[in-house]
This record gives structure tokens, C-alpha cells and sequence, in this order.
């Protein structure tokens, strides 16, 4: 295991001396939220965008957030290292209560974790990757990034041993998201993605494709998209702060168009690539 150094609860230790009580409500119930913030050369990508929606889910949840802006700037920003592109996984768990209870227990302190891990490639990026599509099993509040993933991972396990890098997420007929990235489509020429709301995580990534879509004049609208619909899409990409824009070559063993990443892929790419070299 890579020892590295991370952040447990106001102290900078190596990941194998970071430990939590069995009590703590995370562990027991999932109780808590997360985020994932990529950085670059050591700056901290859409830093304000991921506290939004930190802040959003920690109200969401009822947790008070232990740290303003500026606190959370000075915690995260000694894990990174300025010479590579890495990502912050930041959890707030409600902390650590006395005996094990659903109802949140009076007066617990919240358990703040913190690590960074180097951003790979990810593999096959350039020549596309499988998805299946699949029922959308997760709950209503799929815009909370809480760490209560079960569903999420199994939906997810289920790509993988189809050999497929994606689970796409249909509820009544219409494409949510993927079990960990946001959905986009091009048909008739427009990009398309899902509104924003409770059935998907309102991705950052979503929102810099949507800001780059606009200044470019690229046809793009927030709207519903039926699995039909995704089916005769030119191109499907999936999208996070990990893995960047995935284009998707085949879905539930059917071939999207030719088989390879799209043009408007290649030109959100590089404008992409591009933007996140300049603007933290
Ligand atoms: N997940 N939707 C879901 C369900 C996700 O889990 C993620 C990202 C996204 C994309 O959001 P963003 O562009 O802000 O990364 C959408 C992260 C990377 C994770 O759970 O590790």
C-alpha cells in the first residue's frame, strides 16, 4: 500500500496510522457525504463549484459544515503535489456516536477525511469504451453525493463483468446518468444532456462541458433523453472529474455509429484539455 500522507480530523498522518472508531456513522450506516476535486499542477480545479455542492449536500443531510472556504483551501491544499494531475476524495461522515441509532445522535463531532490520489490516463480514453444500459435502481436523492453508494457499485460491478467501463442509468424510459459520471448525447447534430434535479448528480465536469459548449458555439440543451433516443445518438460520451470525457463506442452490444469517438468528442476534448490548463 502507497503510505502516503492524508488528513484525518485536524492532523496530517500516513494513510496506515488514519483510523476510525467502528462507531463512527459513516462506517455503521453510510451516514455522510463526499467529494472529488480534481487538481492540476497543485490548483485546485473549480474549487468554489465543489464547495457549492459540498455545502449543498452537507445541508442536504443535516450536517453543519465543520469548515468555511478558506479553511478547506488551507486543509486540502498540503496533500497535493504541484508537479501532477491528482484528485482530493474529501468525506464528512456525522461522526462517531456512543451506541448505534438511525435517529442522528446529540452532539457528535464530524469525522473530516482527506486523501489525493494521482489521475491516470484513463484507459481507452481516445478509442471509446462499452456501456450497458440498466435500470436505475438508486434512490431520490441522486443530486447528494453522499457515500451511501451500494447501489451505485453494484450497478456499476455489473458493467464491468459485461466488460463494459459503464452502467447507463434508465428510469422510466429516460437515461439518468451513469452509475459514477454524467450522461451526454449528440443527436441531429445537438449535444444533449439530462437536467439537472434529484435523479442525477449535478456533475462539475457537466456544468465546465455545458460553459465550453456555449462559448463555442456548439449546438447543445438540457433535456430529457429516452433510451430510444440514446440508441440512434452519433455520439455518447460519459463524463467526471476522474475520467474526464469517456466516449462511449457501443452500447448493450450495439455499435454507436461507427464504432469511433465522434468529431464534436474530439473537438470538446481538446477545448476541454485546453480550458483545464487554464482555469482553476
Ligand atoms: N463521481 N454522477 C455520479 C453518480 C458520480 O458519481 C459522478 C462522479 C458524476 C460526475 O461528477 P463530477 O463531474 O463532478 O466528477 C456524476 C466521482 C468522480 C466519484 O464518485 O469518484
Amino acid at each position: 500500500m502507497d503510505n502516503k500522507t492524508v488528513y484525518l480530523n485536524g492532523q496530517y498522518l500516513p494513510l496506515d496510522e488514519a483510523k476510525i472508531s467502528v462507531m463512527d456513522r459513516g462506517f455503521l450506516f453510510g451516514d455522510g457525504i463526499y467529494e472529488v476535486i480534481p487538481s492540476y499542477s497543485g490548483l485546485l480545479f473549480h474549487f468554489s463549484e465543489h464547495m457549492k455542492r459540498l455545502e449543498n449536500s452537507l445541508s442536504s443531510i443535516r450536517l453543519v459544515n465543520p469548515h468555511d472556504r478558506a479553511q478547506w483551501l488551507a486543509i486540502l491544499t498540503p496533500l497535493l503535489d504541484t508537479s501532477l494531475d491528482q484528485s482530493i476524495y474529501l468525506q464528512i461522515t456525522r461522526g462517531v456516536a456512543a451506541t448505534r441509532d438511525h435517529a442522528f445522535p446529540a452532539n457528535v463531532t464530524p469525522t473530516v477525511f482527506a486523501m489525493c490520489s494521482d489521475i491516470a490516463p484513463f484507459a481507452n480514453q481516445d478509442s471509446g469504451v462499452k456501456a450497458i444500459s440498466i435500470d436505475d435502481s438508486r434512490w431520490e436523492l441522486c443530486n447528494v453525493k453522499a457515500t451511501t453508494l451500494l447501489a451505485n457499485i453494484l450497478l456499476r460491478q455489473q458493467a464491468v463483468e459485461k466488460g463494459c467501463a459503464e452502467a447507463i442509468l434508465v428510469k422510466d424510459g429516460y437515461v439518468t446518468e451513469g452509475a459514477a459520471s454524467n450522461i451526454f448525447a449528440v443527436i441531429d447534430g445537438i449535444l444533449i444532456t439530462p437536467p439537472q434535479g434529484s435523479e442525477i448528480l449535478p456533475g462539475i465536469t457537466r456544468d465546465v462541458i455545458l460553459e465550453i459548449a456555449r462559448q463555442n458555439n456548439i449546438p447543445y440543451s438540457e433535456d430529457i433523453i429516452a433510451l430510444d433516443a440514446l440508441k440512434t445518438a452519433s455520439e455518447i460520451w460519459l463524463t467526471s472529474s476522474t475520467r474526464e470525457i469517456v466516449p462511449v463506442v457501443q452500447l448493450d452490444n450495439e455499435i454507436i455509429a461507427n464504432g469511433k469517438p465522434g468529431p464534436v468528442w474530439k473537438t470538446m476534448n481538446r477545448l476541454f484539455q485546453a480550458y483545464k490548463q487554464s482555469r482553476p
